[in-house]
């Protein structure tokens, strides 16, 4: 009797043992595991100059408050190259006479997830909610395309914002990542908060701070929806 006793509540530890297993493994960080060689995925409690520019890949801890469910969910399947000249230009541009050459011969492949990892990944992304407070009081309302020609003599003339990113495939500078997808890529939210105050994000951001105003910002926003709404 009493042995049965037993046995009962050891199958009953069991049950639970292998319970909480199993919700483990659809933890934010198990899913995750694969990534943390190249990505930050919780906050670091100082950020260095020096980290950022042995980084990897960009920092995932905020991802929750950065991109766009959709984009993330697609991009893991089908990665496209979004730092023309790598994470840290440094490392990959080597200067000539003839002017900048990057070299993509150590560039890395990103890995490809499957429809599955992918939807298991942006999930768990998605719970990354670090500086939230960045966004919390933003209520962006609609915001207005630019027309294009307007728009891009702001984005490269007058803000000089393409002196470090491409608003086209082929135009624009490569030390910044690419912004012709980012209406798609990013949340509005963070968009505008990364370009009032890039070392908000990232105390060590290698975007200078122009101090921008709501109405230019307003502006720059409303060309890159321009240029993802309007794809010739
Ligand atoms: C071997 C290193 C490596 C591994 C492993 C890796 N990544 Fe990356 N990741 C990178 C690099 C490098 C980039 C920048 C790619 C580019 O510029 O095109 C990147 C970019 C990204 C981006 C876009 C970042 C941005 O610029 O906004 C996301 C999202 C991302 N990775 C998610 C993941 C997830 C999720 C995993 C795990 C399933 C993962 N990565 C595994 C190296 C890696
Ligand atoms: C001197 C170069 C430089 C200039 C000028 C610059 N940026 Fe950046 N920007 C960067 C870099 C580099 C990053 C990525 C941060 C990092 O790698 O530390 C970035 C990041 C961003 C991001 C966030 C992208 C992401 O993947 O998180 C946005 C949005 C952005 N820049 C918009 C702009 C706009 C709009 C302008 C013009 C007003 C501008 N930038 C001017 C270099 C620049």
């Amino acid at each position: 009797m009493i042995i049965n006793i037993n046995l009962f509540s050891v199958t009953v530890a069991l049950v639970a043992l292998i319970s909480t297993a199993s919700v483990k493994a659809d933890s934010a960080e198990e899913v995750l595991s694969n990534c943390i060689a190249c990505h930050t995925v919780s906050e670091p409690a100082e950020m260095m100059l020096d980290e950022r520019m042995k980084r990897i890949g960009p920092s995932l801890f905020y991802a929750g408050n950065k991109y766009q469910a959709v984009w993330l969910e697609s991009w893991l399947q089908n990665p496209t190259r979004l730092h023309p000249a790598g994470v840290y230009y440094g490392r990959h541009v080597v200067v000539t006479d003839e002017g900048d050459i990057v070299s993509e011969t150590d560039f890395i492949t990103h890995p490809k997830l499957d429809k599955q990892q992918a939807q298991e990944a942006t999930k768990a992304l998605l719970t990354l909610q670090a500086k939230s407070e960045l966004v919390a009081d933003l209520n962006p309302g609609e915001i207005k395309k630019a027309s294009h020609r307007m728009g891009s003599l702001n984005f490269r003339k007058f803000k000089g914002c393409a002196s470090c990113h491409k608003d086209s495939v082929s135009e624009g500078g490569v030390s910044g990542p690419e912004l012709y997808t980012a209406f798609e890529r990013f949340q509005l939210t963070y968009l505008i908060s990364y370009m009032q105050n890039p070392q908000a994000w990232e105390p060590k951001s290698l975007m200078p701070n122009q101090h921008l105003k709501q109405k230019d910002v307003e502006k720059l926003v409303g060309y890159l929806k321009t240029l993802s709404e309007d794809k010739p």
